[in-house]
């Protein structure tokens, strides 16, 4: 077989996957076991209950990646795995398959950023089509559930512009649809309750850090939300999110245009320093219906490109690992091993 096959692996959080892709980004096959259903249990992700689930899914999930790409271990060019940031227990698993497979392989193994691989996601399509051609400078902003990062990205760096002090914008999602007895994922809930709300209902403070940059803030928002809770008598117990009351419907709704309009007020103070050309949306939070309409409305009428990447590749999956990874491979060569080392912590713009 002639063509470059990258093998990605992916364990940073609670999401097991493993991919193939080939030199032209083509996706051949993402397989993603999750393990929302044992973490719903607690509310939110249980570090060893997650590094345990990775330890027992990795092989099966290994294997149909490599099946459904109708392959042999024999014939990847390059494994790709997560490194950093995550939980380390977790991504320890992923990363010791991912040298040990490529160790008996005799091929280059390649520790990769987990937002680097949102980053570059929206490049990507789901349906076996070559990737789209990565033009550079672009700016990207990767909202998840641990990270909002707004980046700028040239062949050769990714400078950080901004990024969340406190909550995540997907963390906001989940802690507010705990406390008021909704299911856990929250974001996906709220994003399908707001579709029937009125977002211009409820006033709430949009977090700005009072030192003048241009830093995220989602805790008063989070702490906004708790005193609404509070006083409509909402107090955790399980409420079915088909048969909410139209005032909880319409809190919710204003709950997700604050953070659609806090990200998209820093993407607009940006765009007014520096001009954006593209922006490249990408993370588990991108997957939400408002904020996709808003940037997309906004490139239209700022005539900036937007990519948004497709819903399925909008969480934590391994192709995205497996792209970001080909990519620097391509561009530095292969990797220097000590930097093969997990890491809990890993900011972008950091070699
Ligand atoms: O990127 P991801 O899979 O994991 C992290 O790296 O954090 O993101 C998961 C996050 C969760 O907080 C989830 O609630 C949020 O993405 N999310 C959404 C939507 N779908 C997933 N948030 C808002 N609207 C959605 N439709
Ligand atoms: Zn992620």
């Amino acid at each position: 077989m002639t063509e470059f096959l990258t093998l990605g692996i992916e364990t940073s959080c609670d999401e097991t996957s493993a991919a193939v892709i080939d030199g032209e980004g083509r996706v051949r096959s993402n397989v993603i076991a999750s393990q929302a259903a044992a973490h719903a249990l607690y509310g939110g992700v249980v570090p060893e209950v997650a590094a345990r689930a990775h330890l027992e899914n990795l092989p099966a999930t290994f294997e149909k990646a490599l099946a459904d790409a109708g392959i042999l271990l024999s014939d990847v060019n390059l494994v790709a795995a997560t490194a950093g940031p995550g939980l380390i227990g977790a991504l320890l698993v992923g990363l010791s398959a991912g040298k040990a497979l490529a160790f008996a392989r005799g091929v280059p193994l390649y520790p990769v950023n987990h937002l680097e691989g949102h980053l570059f996601s929206a490049y990507l399509h789901a349906d076996g089509s070559p990737a789209r051609e990565v033009v550079y400078p672009f700016h990207g902003l990767v909202v998840s559930g641990g990270h909002a990062e707004l980046v700028r990205v040239e062949s050769d760096r990714v400078v950080p512009l901004a990024r969340t002090r406190d909550d995540a914008p997907g963390e906001a999602f989940d802690k507010v649809a705990r406390r008021a007895g909704l299911p856990y994922p929250g974001g996906p809930v709220i994003d399908r309750i707001a579709a029937r709300g009125d977002g211009s209902r409820v006033k709430l403070p949009v977090g700005r850090v009072s030192d003048g940059s241009r830093d995220f803030s989602f805790s008063g928002l989070k702490t906004a939300m708790l005193r609404e809770f509070a006083r409509l008598g909402v107090d955790g117990e399980p409420l079915d999110p088909d048969a909410l009351p139209q005032e909880l419907v319409d809190l919710f709704a204003s709950f997700q245009r604050a953070v659609v309009s806090a990200l998209l007020g820093r993407v607009e103070d940006v765009h007014a320093a520096e001009g954006i050309r593209r922006l490249a949306l990408s993370g588990g939070v991108a997957a939400n219906t408002e904020l996709r309409a808003a940037l997309a409305g906004w490139g239209r009428e700022r005539g900036v490109s937007v990519l948004l990447p497709e819903r399925s590749l909008t969480t934590d999956n391994a192709a995205m690992i497996a792209w970001a990874g080909l990519l620097r491979f391509r561009r530095d060569g292969p990797p220097d091993v000590a930097a093969g080392n997990a890491r809990s912590r890993w900011p972008l713009g950091v070699a």
